[in-house]
């Protein structure tokens, strides 16, 4: 079984959607649970749980586990999906924008893999999958948000140490490094991938499934998905 946050729209819910298509039982964490059991109508309650998750609250996140534990009774995979972009450069945005970049990409993951390590150990072959970017390998130039990047720089490096926690009880953490996405996210912004040139959320689903599909013995530290060419990436 999965868990997968921000699976409400976007990459999420292509994540969870694909895993479902797969055969995996899912827990979503998600803000409005009411608008998005909406979205999810089709699926049975043996399927798919739907918990609130606010990844700004750390008692939502230890709910969110423990109601997944109890529903589900263990816990194979975790996607941290859920995330915001938000423009902090040296001549824009503000330090509120920085810590909510800090709060919901880099600190909500860590606390996630913090609650679920113990179950991943448990099973002999627990996964994460941290929806990173291309922006937590590189920078780009000045027209990113120079907070965004250092976030996901962040989420690249939990990704790391984590893939070394669980290591020996074989658990395989992958930091997935996406270019520019079709989600609300991205829409309009500068400098981004053209939209016909952006990744479908599909896309991106697929590869996390193949991921956590993946044997003990290919462990993928880190991959790059990239709409453009650059140097190395
Ligand atoms: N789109 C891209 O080009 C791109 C590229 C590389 C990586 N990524 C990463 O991929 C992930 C998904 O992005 P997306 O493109 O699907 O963005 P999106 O369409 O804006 O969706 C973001 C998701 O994160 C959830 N979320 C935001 N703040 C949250 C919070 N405080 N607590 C819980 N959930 C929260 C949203 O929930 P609500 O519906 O409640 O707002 C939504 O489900 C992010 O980590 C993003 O950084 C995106």
């Amino acid at each position: 079984m999965a868990m997968v946050s921000g699976a409400s729209r976007g990459i999420g819910l292509a994540i969870a959607r694909q895993l479902l298509a797969d055969g995996y039982r899912v827990s979503i964490g998600v803000r409005d649970v009411a608008s998005t059991r909406e979205v999810y109508s089709d699926v049975s309650n043996a399927h798919l749980l739907v918990a609130e998750f606010d990844a700004c609250d750390p008692g939502s996140a230890a709910a969110w586990v423990g109601s997944t534990l109890d529903r589900f009774g263990r816990i194979h995979a975790l996607v941290n999906n859920a995330g915001i972009w938000r423009k902090v450069g040296f001549d824009s945005g503000d330090e509120a924008d920085l810590d909510e970049l800090w709060e919901v990409n880099a600190k909500a993951p860590f606390r996630l893999t913090r609650l679920v390590l113990p179950h991943l150990r448990a099973c002999g072959t627990g996964r994460i999958v941290n929806i990173a970017s291309t922006d937590g390998v590189r920078f780009r130039d000045l027209s990113c948000s120079v907070g965004y990047t250092m976030s996901k720089h962040a989420l690249v490096a939990l990704s790391h140490a984590s893939r070394h926690a669980g290591y020996d009880d074989g658990v395989r953490v992958t930091a997935l490094c996406p270019g520019a996405v079709a989600t609300e996210m991205v829409a309009g912004l500068p400098g981004v991938t053209p939209l016909a040139r952006q990744l479908p959320p599909a896309t991106v689903a697929q590869v996390v499934a193949m991921l956590l599909a993946l044997p003990n013995n290919a462990s993928v530290a880190w991959m790059p998905l990239n709409t453009r060419l650059e140097s190395t990436l």
